[in-house]
């Protein structure tokens, strides 16, 4: 019998931050060049650095962006090309630019000091909610919660969070899950400790969940949920295309049109088609469309509408109805190069697609 585990989200959790600061001090990284200081300046560049890239990349553009700009006032006085210079090859180039419009309200505004408080450091240029609290726990020692990518993954597994992270409702609940987290001290270990966990041990794949000080409490584990957790982005619905398949003989003929060689049944022949993306199109109107579309082929003796049927692409779903055509008279040329007419005695060699070949077999 599947085990259910029913562990509702709590919000007075000390085991999560004991655990977690005793394995980061244990286990956890102490040796990156921006844990050797409590110097804001420098923990905001360096967070600032890592918010989309990776540690090993970012660590000599640190060490070269300092040894340029060794404090905020040198910074805010810097051209910005030289800053930008400094960045490149860094990527997402925003980051560079608010940097340094940061530095300057830096000393514009707070007298080139970098505030303690979350609200007050996430109204600087390129500071978001998450960096703001690094940035005050790395250097001030205040107790805030972060909230970055990684953070999310650890809080979604061992609290087994349902639904996409992006999702602003499921965001919420992880902003209050981390914030009723936090340990009344140590708080430089336990945020260092998130950071560490989420990439080292609790990674998006294979994460080495043996590793990991949580196993014995961690809700994705215990269910077997792993991959599942975090939950990714919800699919859009697939988009429904509808078509009319115009099954037109002439005496022992049938006419077949070549489809293009790109595409859905790319090179193969088909029956000509009327199609349109959405839309709910009266049988009628199909009618009149099919009559339009055949008046320089032949003129129609029977023509009866047969039950549609579906086909399913990779991102669509087809919703076809075939007419079936008879006709009275055929005219020698046929409007389209595309068309031609088709002994039905050789259909089994025809390349036709799967679902038209059931479709004309019945
Ligand atoms: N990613 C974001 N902030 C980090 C930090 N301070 N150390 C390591 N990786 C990080």
């Amino acid at each position: 019998m599947k085990r259910v585990v029913d562990r509702s989200i709590t919000h007075q959790d000390p085991t999560f931050s004991e655990r977690l600061i005793a394995w980061q001090k244990q286990h956890g990284r102490h040796q990156l060049p921006w844990q050797q200081t409590r110097d804001a300046y420098r923990i905001w560049l360096s967070e600032i650095m890592l918010q989309q890239t990776q540690v090993t990349t970012v660590i000599p553009y640190y060490h070269r962006f300092l040894q340029h700009f060794p404090d905020v006032a040198s910074l805010a006085a810097a051209p910005v090309e030289n800053v930008m210079a400094l960045w490149a090859g860094l990527g997402y180039y925003t980051r560079a630019r608010n940097l340094h419009r940061c530095a300057q309200v830096l000393v514009q505004r707070h007298g080139g000091v970098f505030p303690d408080d979350v609200e007050s450091l996430a109204a600087l240029p390129g500071i978001g909610l998450s960096t703001a609290a690094a940035i005050a726990a790395f250097a001030y020692g205040t107790r805030a919660a972060i909230l970055d990518g990684n953070v999310k993954r650890v809080l979604c597994r061992v609290f087994g969070v349902e639904g996409f992270p992006g999702q602003l409702a499921v965001e919420r609940q992880l902003w209050q899950l981390a914030a009723g987290l936090l340990p009344e001290r140590d708080i430089e270990a336990y945020t260092q400790g998130l950071m560490d966990l989420g990439a080292t041990v609790c990674t998006r794949t294979r994460p080495r969940c043996e590793n990991c000080p949580m196993l014995s409490r961690c809700v994705a584990h215990e269910t077997n949920r792993i991959s599942e957790l975090p939950m990714r982005r919800p699919k859009k619905a697939t988009p429904e295309k509808r078509s009319v398949m115009l099954w037109v003989t002439f005496e022992d003929e049938l006419l077949l049109e070549q489809r293009p060689p790109s595409g859905i049944w790319g090179g193969l022949q088909s029956l000509p088609e009327i199609e349109r993306l959405g839309g709910n199109p009266e049988a009628a109107d199909w009618v009149t469309e099919s009559q339009a579309a055949l008046a320089d082929i032949g003129e129609i003796a029977e023509l009866s509408v047969l039950p549609e049927f579906r086909h399913a692409f990779t991102h669509f779903r087809l919703r076809v109805t075939p007419i079936k055509i008879k006709l009275a008279h055929r005219y020698l040329i046929a409007a389209q190069a595309t068309y031609h007419w088709r002994d039905v005695g050789t259909l089994a060699d025809a390349a036709l697609p799967t679902p038209v070949r059931k479709l004309l077999e019945g």
